[in-house]
């Protein structure tokens, strides 16, 4: 089958060991289900699976891809949950510490089939196109439980997001949007900033620029870059929700005086369980939300979008169409 994978790792030049060729078909095993992907999508995971960064070098080869939406073998169409947790784990399976990703230590979904514990199968609601479908497993599932389930909010709330262009910072700027939050964004890009508007959010900063007003709380995944800032941004008593450090997860100050002299919470977050990519697919559908999509582009070409992430240029999803 055709398959996007890793060969090799580099931490400079992590497009040096990406491959787009055949790879053998999934083995079948029994408790799973192998789905035949319709679509599939991109995430800056894949990226640091390239670098070497959470992707042990002896697993190579290995097909990348968290994000997934396909035909399950019943004839189902189903969204697939990319956490998979060790056999026997009871609750949620991101608490599971020997759960992984879909790339980490089974073959992902940047393929024609992939498979997965039958358990991890979500349906698709009927109303989803393909396309968006392919957004949620990852970037969107994380967005939605930093913003409803990590966050601590209540509708009215402003909610800074850091960086604007991410696939986690549209979801949160569209998902907060459509919850009633006051979504306020910060970008290296004001053109970008603007966009971030045009989907949702009330206003757009500079990064690093004096807010007018401190806000509830902070969805920060850019981290060393926007550390101090996300600090600094938040009331007494506010939380930063933090799922991610493309910029580095060393900030050269890491502020504790100001967290505890003004009370913030500091939560991490990561993925989402089953349940919530369940409730995410439906709140999608029934609130119209049309994820935001940076290129949609046949799976053979998944090398120009992973080109467009590494360069950081993206405003929202890559999304690859596979059969
Ligand atoms: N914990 C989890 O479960 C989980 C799940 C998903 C993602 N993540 C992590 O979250 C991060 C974002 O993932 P993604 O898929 O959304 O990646 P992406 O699409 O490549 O987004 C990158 C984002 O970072 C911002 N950014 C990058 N470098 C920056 C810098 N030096 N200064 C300021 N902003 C910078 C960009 O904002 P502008 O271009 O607008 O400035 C953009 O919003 C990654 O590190 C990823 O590994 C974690």
């Amino acid at each position: 089958m055709l398959a996007v994978y890793a060969a090799r790792q580099s931490a400079d030049d992590p497009l040096s060991g990406l491959e787009v060729g055949e790879r053998p078909d999934p083995a079948p095993r029994e408790g799973w289900t192998t789905v035949t992907l319709r679509t599939a999508g991109l995430n800056h995971h894949d990226v640091w699976s390239l670098r070497g960064v959470g992707l042990p070098a002896d697993r190579l080869p290995m097909i990348l891809g968290c994000d997934g939406a396909g035909i399950a073998e019943d004839g189902t169409e189903v969204i697939v949950h990319a956490v998979i947790p060790s056999d026997g784990w009871r609750g949620d399976e991101t608490l599971d510490p020997r759960r992984t990703l879909l790339s980490e230590l089974h073959d992902g979904t940047l393929a024609d089939k992939v498979t997965v514990p039958t358990t991890n199968l979500v349906p698709k609601p009927a109303e989803l196109p393909w396309e968006h479908a392919a957004c949620l497993s990852t970037a969107w599932l994380t967005a939605y439980r930093m913003l409803f389930t990590n966050a601590g909010l209540t509708p009215g709330a402003t909610v800074l997001v850091q960086g604007a262009g991410g696939g986690v910072s549209t979801a949160l700027v569209q998902l907060g949007a459509a919850a009633g939050y006051r979504m306020w964004v910060t970008s290296r890009d004001e053109e970008k900033g603007q966009r971030a508007v045009e989907i949702g959010a009330d206003r757009a900063f500079g990064s690093g620029e004096r807010l007018p007003d401190r806000v509830d709380a902070v969805m920060e995944t850019v981290g060393a870059a926007t550390w101090s800032h996300s600090v600094n941004s938040l009331k007494p008593g506010g939380t930063i929700v933090i799922s991610g450090a493309t910029s580095g997860d060393a900030p050269s100050k890491a502020e504790l005086t100001k967290i505890f002299f003004k009370q913030l919470r500091v939560v991490g977050s990561t993925m989402g369980s089953r349940g919530e990519l369940e409730r995410l697919a439906q709140f999608v559908v029934q609130q119209r939300i049309a994820p935001v999509i940076d290129t949609t582009l046949p799976l053979a070409q998944a090398r120009d979008g992973f080109a467009r992430m590494a360069a950081g240029e993206l405003f929202g999803k890559v999304v690859f169409t596979v059969s």
